[in-house]
């Protein structure tokens, strides 16, 4: 089966390629001088891409990372469909329709956060990319979106996967953390599944966010006195919340804090102000970062193998 990517995700999906014992194809990409995208699928894989499902892996991020999911998964469909008319009259210029098949496999969702509206005229930004991507694929499969509920009226299949089992897994092999904190409520569960895959104990902070940059902590009595902890959550962005919250778990005590989380950002210089509050950073893979250090394939592969049983 081929797995095709971008240039953004090219690592992980060679790595989903490699787990799944799949073919994988790097579509060629290039940017015009005015900044837009150009891709195109290359013709020697034109027969994989009609004679199996194909699994796409792209995210949504940033912004220009839509546009490419879009054009790829354009680009496949035209492919399957025997759509292959073009100006120069390369090669043959239709085929017959062998029929759509393709899983979209997002690494990171970008906009998940926008996932309410909180005044009118407010966009749900995350329901809204998802209704068009499900449209354009047969199945869609999410590592570690912030909030599935958003994606509960989308009609098409798609499949929510965790690294939590690797994240859990490098945290036990590499931290050995006493204790798993979630930075606030909403990421609770998990905080709770890494710890008991550890067979430790957990809890969370209450976290209020001020804005964008100001996240306050309201004091809580944790048992963390002389111990290990790793800070679990679904993205770490400013760094503000790990911060904040290894600042509060070194006031209760702690010797050591670790940040863990699946999608390492790590915008606006946040890995050096996390170096001064944390003993360790460690991220998947879902984004290229300095700190990359947990495969999200596996993860996707989970989604990926449930989708083609249903295709
Ligand atoms: C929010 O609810 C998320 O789970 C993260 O805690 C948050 O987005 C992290 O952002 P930052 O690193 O900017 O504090």
């Amino acid at each position: 089966m081929p797995v095709i990517s971008g240039s953004s995700c090219r690592e992980i999906a060679l790595s989903l390629a490699k787990e799944m014992g799949m073919h994988f194809i790097p579509a060629e990409t290039r940017r015009f001088p005015d900044g837009e995208g150009y891709l195109k699928t290359p013709a020697q894989d034109f027969e994989s891409i009609r004679s199996e499902p194909a699994v796409i892996v792209s995210s949504t991020f940033p912004d220009n990372g839509i546009i490419q999911t879009m054009m790829m998964l354009a680009s496949i469909a035209d492919i399957q469909r025997g759509d292959l008319s073009n100006l120069k009259k390369e090669g043959v210029q239709e085929m017959e329709d062998v029929g759509r098949k393709i899983i979209l496999a997002v690494p990171y969702y970008g906009y998940a956060r926008q996932d309410k509206r909180f005044s009118a005229g407010e966009v749900v930004a995350a329901g809204v990319i998802a209704s068009h991507l499900s449209n354009a694929c047969d199945g869609i499969v999410i590592l570690d979106i912030h909030e599935p509920k958003v994606l509960e009226n989308i009609e098409h299949p798609i499949r929510c996967v965790t690294a939590v089992p690797e994240i859990a897994n490098w945290l036990r092999e590499e931290v050995n953390p006493d204790f798993i904190l979630s930075p606030d409520k909403g990421a609770v569960e998990r905080a709770r599944n890494v710890a008991e895959l550890i067979d430790v104990p957990y809890s969370y902070l209450e976290k209020k966010r001020i804005d964008a940059h100001t996240i306050e902590h309201s004091p809580k009595d944790l048992d963390v006195s002389g111990k290990v902890v790793a800070i679990v959550d679904d993205m770490i962005s400013t760094g503000g919340t790990i911060c904040r919250a290894s600042d509060a778990l070194r006031r209760q005590g702690a010797v050591e804090v670790h940040a863990a989380c699946t999608h390492g950002l790590f915008t606006s210089g946040a890995l050096t102000r996390l170096a001064e509050h944390v003993d360790g950073i460690h991220s998947s893979d879902s984004l290229a970062n300095p700190r990359a250090v947990i495969s999200g394939a596996p993860a996707l592969a989970r989604g990926v193998q449930d989708l083609i049983g249903i295709l």
